[in-house]
């Protein structure tokens, strides 16, 4: 019995509370987009994927979570990418496995780690290498792709219905057991289906099948989609569309053979993704393996999801969510941007481990990236190297961990930019504008040698006032003045702390002045460490 009207009130509140955090509980990892950016969000809240994509071998044994799972939660990182190879899940046909994944997903959950599965089923970097036992020694069942000389090759075909059958039964099964296991704790925020798909050689599987659908008339499914979104075609596609024609040739020219192949693989796994959706429908994406300057169809993997192609993704596949980039070349915001479009949310699942410190703050304060990981970050996490837990990967992550709470609604304010800049970026200043004000930034220097003191230098700056901004980052200095578009005047720096953030709140370290703010004409990120500034700016108009 209540004995007052407040406190009917408070028990009132509480219950409402308690239902709103049991209903949190009950959604499933899911994508929450805005025009802006698109947030995962896991228990009712955004989450920011800090992630690590571990090297291909190692998540074959359950010993092996033992080992590095707990290194990698030293290096702050939230999430651990991981294949599931469908060989290790399904060594027998219909008899499912799943032990190692179990410990792996405990592991995790002690370490307080999620995890992200890469399902290498039918294709890994286009070669079917990952296939059981009993679908690689069947290739009258299992038909493989044919090189224009008439030879089978190792990449399962794409268009055999076989294959694409035994691959979704297979993934449904994993999708049914994640569900069962992990539903409640859900450490498994996500799936990533197949792995850098495509087909190397020639570009096009020769099979009989293949052949005659290439000559055969283009879906009208596909046909009605993209003159559905003419606004969003990506200029490699749009240059070579006839929209006049119906068959494959004739419609997509000089590109058919790779079209064609995108429409195939994309069919295939989405179809395989849908199977697994039935079960448990966690977010599902997939990554593809970027092409080289030069580089022909075939030399990379032909119809993968590459930048051009995402259209014909999106109309065969509407089982998978987004499109990702696995960026190892060195344009890196080239290649993110590309992905940054037409609503499709922002996760770099793979990146050149060496500049990722770098690279991660132009993901998330200028991409607008809801997760990044760098590949094979258990290299770096050495037992035998204690100053891993020091390295640049451990210690930008422990930068970005404290906008976590900040960060998410920021980017959706627009109230979020970054940087990055290197040693042989073309441009060795940049400059980027937020709340009215201009951040300059170039390489730090020493004094008064006036040498680059870090070939890469990285920030990301999150507007928390008017006049307030918190920076993370490393090695640049930085100059402020006023955003002509704001109007004219002059613009200055209050202040500069240096600290960090807990629980939503900033706790100085050390208030930053005289030599350390080259005496209040810069903000400054030394070198060879990662650091989160509170920055005060004022600006005084001119008149
Ligand atoms: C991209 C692949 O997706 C990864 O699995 C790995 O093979 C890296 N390339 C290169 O090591």
């Amino acid at each position: 019995m209540y004995r007052s009207a407040s406190s009917f009130r408070i028990g009132l509140f509480l219950f409402l509370l308690h239902g709103v955090a049991q209903l949190a509980a009950q959604q499933i990892p899911h994508l929450d987009r805005s025009e802006a950016s698109t947030q995962l969000i896991v228990e009712g809240k955004p989450f920011l994927i800090l992630g690590g994509e571990l090297g291909n071998s190692s998540a074959g044994t359950a010993a092996q979570a033992d080992e590095i799972l707990p290194r990698l939660a030293r290096l702050h990182i939230n999430t651990v990418l991981m294949p599931v190879a469908w060989e290790q899940v399904e060594p027998a046909e219909s008899k499912f496995d799943f032990t190692i994944l179990d410990h792996w997903i405990e592991q995790a959950r002690i370490e307080h780690l999620h995890l992200v599965l890469l399902w290498f089923g039918s294709w890994k970097n286009a070669v079917s290498s990952y296939a059981p036992e009993w679908v690689k020694t069947n290739p009258k069942r299992f038909a493989r792709a044919i090189t224009p000389d008439g030879n089978p090759v190792e990449i399962l075909s794409p268009l055999a219905i076989e294959n694409l059958n035994a691959d979704s039964r297979a993934f449904q099964a994993l999708m049914r057991h994640v569900k069962e296991f992990d539903n409640q704790q859900q450490t498994v925020l996500m799936v990533q289906v197949e792995n850098e798909v495509g087909m190397l050689g020639s570009g096009s599987d020769h099979s009989a099948e293949a052949e005659r659908l290439l000559n055969a008339t283009v879906p009208d499914s596909l046909l009605q989609h993209l003159l559905a979104h003419k606004d969003r075609l990506s200029p490699e596609l749009s240059r070579n569309w006839n929209e006049k024609g119906r068959v494959w040739r004739e419609a997509f020219g000089v590109a058919a053979p790779e079209v064609f192949m995108a429409w195939n693989y994309a069919r295939y796994i989405g179809a395989v993704a849908a199977a697994g959706k039935k079960e448990y429908p966690l977010p599902m994406f997939v990554n593809a393996q970027l092409p080289a300057p030069f580089e022909r169809a075939g030399e990379y993997p032909s119809g993968g999801p590459h930048p051009y192609f995402l259209e014909i993704y999106r109309a065969a596949a509407p089982a998978l969510d987004f499109y990702s980039p696995d960026i190892y070349w060195p344009n890196f915001e080239y290649w993110i941007e590309r992905y940054n479009l037409s609503g499709n949310a922002v996760f770099v699942p793979e990146a050149r481990l060496e500049p990722s410190p770098f690279n991660a703050f132009y993901a998330y304060g200028e991409a607008r990236a809801f997760g990044f990981s760098p590949f094979a970050v258990d290299s770096i996490a050495d037992p035998a190297n204690p100053a891993a837990d020091k390295s640049a990967l451990a210690q930008s992550y422990w930068a970005l961990e404290q906008l976590q709470d900040i960060l998410p609604q920021a980017q959706r304010e627009g109230k979020t930019r970054g940087l990055v800049l290197h040693v042989s970026s073309p441009r060795p200043t940049q400059t980027v504008s937020l709340g009215g004000y201009l951040f300059t930034a170039t390489l730090t220097r020493s004094w008064p040698e006036r040498k680059i003191l870090q070939d890469d230098g990285a920030m990301i700056v999150v507007q928390t006032g008017k006049n307030e901004f918190v920076i993370g980052g490393s090695a640049l200095t930085i100059s402020v003045s006023k955003d002509v578009d704001a109007g004219y005047g002059i613009a200055g720096i209050v202040s500069v702390e240096e600290g960090s953030r807990s629980g939503g709140r900033w706790k100085t370290s050390q208030r930053l002045n005289g030599d350390q703010s080259n005496q209040g004409r810069n903000v400054s990120l030394p070198a060879r460490e990662f650091k989160l500034l509170r920055v005060k700016l004022y600006t005084n108009s001119r008149d």
